[in-house]
């Protein structure tokens, strides 16, 4: 590579999941290491990456729009370049390659989700050629681990075990995009885990699509409990994970949140739908009642487990009754958090060439009455900790007022509280302090540090 990045400095966008997210800090690490300086924003750049997404339309919209926009943005003072080069990875890079740069004509760079180590010799390919990189690879996807990572963070890591689905719910792009599962070996797993808990991280959140089919393709059959106990075994403090398919979730792993030190009492499970045939629809595999059956067990075992989940509102031909039994699902187990949805079409997916009738205002009430409840119910769950000490692990200071801690506890609810007299908040920053709960919102919870 004949091309310098010393001197430049460059900026990421990212949309979507924690996948693209933690690809993110992987692109960071890469520029960085290359002597590419990190800038808030687009104006400031020489350099400007967007990771996407495509799960909806709207965030692909939104990337066409972003894309389009930048024309006009002036070169900063100082850039080494003429123009700004820009660059598109992630999910819409992987899905539409070339076609990108014929409906963009000044962006630079098209790269997939299993090549973001050739970002920069197709930057720099680019940039001394004045014409367009393309580079999009089918699969093999190589893990992303080996590269140097900028993590947000110290104490905090993203590590992914599996990347792609093969699940083929009739809603998702994902499949067609990130392509067949592909696991990490075990071994690969723990020595990135164990080198993580040397370096002081605290909390390592486990990433893929859908971790609990973890190892069928290495092994013949899912391993994701040995994951589970590899982590724990290697020291790290908190361990949580995402994301879970529900007809996958063992009683090896649902054991595992009593047993092992490490594991948070948290977990996201998506449903999409309460009602039996809409599931059907939705190729989920599993019935309300299996899923139910799991909270039961879950419950069983951490009482106050705290437990998250997706839903769709508006999947084609979703009755009113159909919608009901999802309100009324959210209502009995009762979610701390819940991310909804409202159904996009995607194009090539099953469920694009569905009977889609019901009117786009009856979606959008149905959709509100549930965020309502979930509301309710997130406000419920909050209430209930009150007068609680935990343990929070101290992720820095509130957006609104720098003299306020802000983390997380075990259960994954953020915690604000005073610093307490004495302490600052950068010593703070990354260690675990137990704060008692005084105040309950519907998003987070106040508090104030005691003694240990
Ligand atoms: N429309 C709306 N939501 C979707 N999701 C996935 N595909 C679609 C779609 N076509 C949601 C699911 C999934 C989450 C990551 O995004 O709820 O769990
Ligand atoms: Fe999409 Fe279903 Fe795979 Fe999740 S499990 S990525 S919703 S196909």
């Amino acid at each position: 590579m004949g091309v310098s990045f010393e001197g430049t400095t460059f900026c990421i966008h990212t949309f979507g999941c924690q996948m693209n997210k933690h690809d993110s800090e992987r692109v960071a690490g890469m520029l960085e290491g290359l002597g590419s300086l990190p800038v808030g924003t687009i104006e400031e750049a020489d350099i400007v990456v967007f990771m996407t997404c495509c799960v909806r339309e709207a965030a692909d919209t939104r990337l066409y729009g972003q894309v389009a926009s930048m024309k006009n943005i002036p070169v900063r003072d100082g850039s080494p370049y003429e123009k700004r080069y820009i660059a598109v990875g992630g999910c819409i890079g992987q899905r539409d390659g070339e076609k990108l740069v014929k409906q963009l004509p000044h962006l630079d760079v098209v790269f997939g989700t299993h090549n973001l180590a050739s970002l920069p010799g197709l930057l720099a390919s680019a940039i001394e050629s004045a014409g367009h990189s393309v580079e999009v690879l089918e699969g093999g996807a190589e893990f992303s681990t080996a590269l140097p990572a900028d993590r947000e963070h110290a104490w905090a890591a993203w590590l992914p075990i599996t990347v792609g689905c093969n699940n083929f719910c009739s809603y998702c792009i994902v499949p067609y995009v990130r392509g067949r599962e592909k696991s990490r070996p075990l071994e690969d797993i723990a020595e990135e885990a164990r080198r993580y808990v040397e370096a002081g991280v605290k909390e390592i959140t486990l990433l893929g699509q859908n971790v609990n089919s973890y190892g069928r393709d290495l092994y013949g059959e899912p391993r994701f409990d040995a994951v589970l106990d590899a982590l724990d075994d290697a020291g790290i403090e908190r361990l949580r994970f995402a994301t879970s398919h529900p007809k996958d979730l063992t009683d090896g792993v649902i054991e595992r949140f009593g047993t092992l030190r490490s594991l948070m009492p948290a977990l996201h499970l998506p449903v999409q739908s309460g009602s039996d045939r809409v599931l059907k629809a939705m190729n989920r595999r599993y019935t309300r009642k299996h899923y139910l059956g799991l909270i039961e067990k879950l419950r069983a075992v951490v009482p106050d487990i705290a437990l998250s989940t997706d839903i769709i509102v508006g999947f084609p031909g979703e009755t009113e009754e159909d919608f009901m039994d999802t309100y009324r699902l959210v209502e009995e187990v009762g979610y701390s958090q819940v991310f909804t949805f409202i159904y996009s079409k995607r194009e090539g997916t099953p469920a694009a060439s569905m009977e889609d009738d019901t009117p786009r205002e009856v979606i959008q009430e149905r959709f509100d009455r549930l965020v309502d409840l979930v509301q309710r119910k997130a406000f419920e769950a909050n209430q209930a900790e009150l007068g609680a000490i935990v343990p929070v692990l101290i992720e820095g200071t509130s957006k609104r007022d720098e003299a306020v801690l802000a983390g997380k506890s075990p259960k994954n609810q953020t915690v604000h509280g005073p610093v307490p007299a004495g302490r600052t908040a950068d010593e703070l920053v990354g260690t675990i302090v137990p704060m008692r709960i005084d105040e309950a919102r519907t998003w987070y919870l106040s508090g104030t540090v005691v003694d240990d």
